[in-house]
C-alpha cells in the first residue's frame, strides 16, 4: 500500500469518530512492518477524562492483536494545520514505535507534515531510564 492509501484509511476514520462531546474527531492508520494497518478513532465519554485518543486506539487495537513492530503512522484530523498529537499519544507511541518511525499529520485541504516518534517527544522517557 502506499502511503497515500494510509492517509485515505486514517481520513476515512474520521467519519467513525465517537465525539459526541468535543465534536472534533480524529482518524489514525497504524501501519506493521509487514504492511498490515490498524485504523484507530477517538473514543469520547460522557466522564470527559476516559476519551481515548485515535493514535491510542489503533495502537492498542494492534498490540491487543499481538502486533509489536510498527514501520508508519498516520493521524488525521478536521483542522487548518496538520493535527498534532497530544502528549500522552506520543507517550504512547514511544512506547511501541522505534524513534525514527515517521508519522504523518494530516490536516484538511489535504495540508500533511512529516515527523518522526522522536522530534514529537524529544529526551524521551523510556524504559531505558528505569
Ligand atoms: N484527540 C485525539 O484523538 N488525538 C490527539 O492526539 C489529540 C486529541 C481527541 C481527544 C478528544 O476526543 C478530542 O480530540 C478533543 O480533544
Amino acid at each position: 500500500m502506499s502511503k497515500q492509501e494510509w492517509i485515505d484509511i486514517a481520513v476515512e476514520a474520521l467519519g467513525k469518530a465517537y465525539v459526541p462531546y468535543s465534536k472534533f474527531p480524529v482518524g489514525a492508520c497504524l501501519v506493521t512492518k509487514e504492511g498490515k494497518t490498524y485504523q484507530g478513532i477517538n473514543i469520547e465519554n460522557a466522564s470527559y477524562g476516559l476519551t481515548n485518543c485515535a493514535e491510542r486506539t489503533a495502537i492498542f487495537k494492534a498490540v491487543s492483536e499481538g502486533e509489536k513492530a510498527f514501520s508508519h503512522l498516520v493521524v488525521a484530523g478536521h483542522t487548518p494545520e496538520p493535527i498534532s498529537p497530544c502528549g500522552a499519544c506520543r507517550q504512547v507511541m514511544a512506547e511501541f514505535c522505534d524513534p525514527a518511525m515517521p508519522v504523518t499529520l494530516v490536516g484538511d485541504n489535504g495540508v500533511t507534515k512529516e515527523m518522526t516518534v522522536e522530534e514529537l517527544l524529544p529526551y524521551t522517557f523510556t524504559d531505558k531510564d528505569l
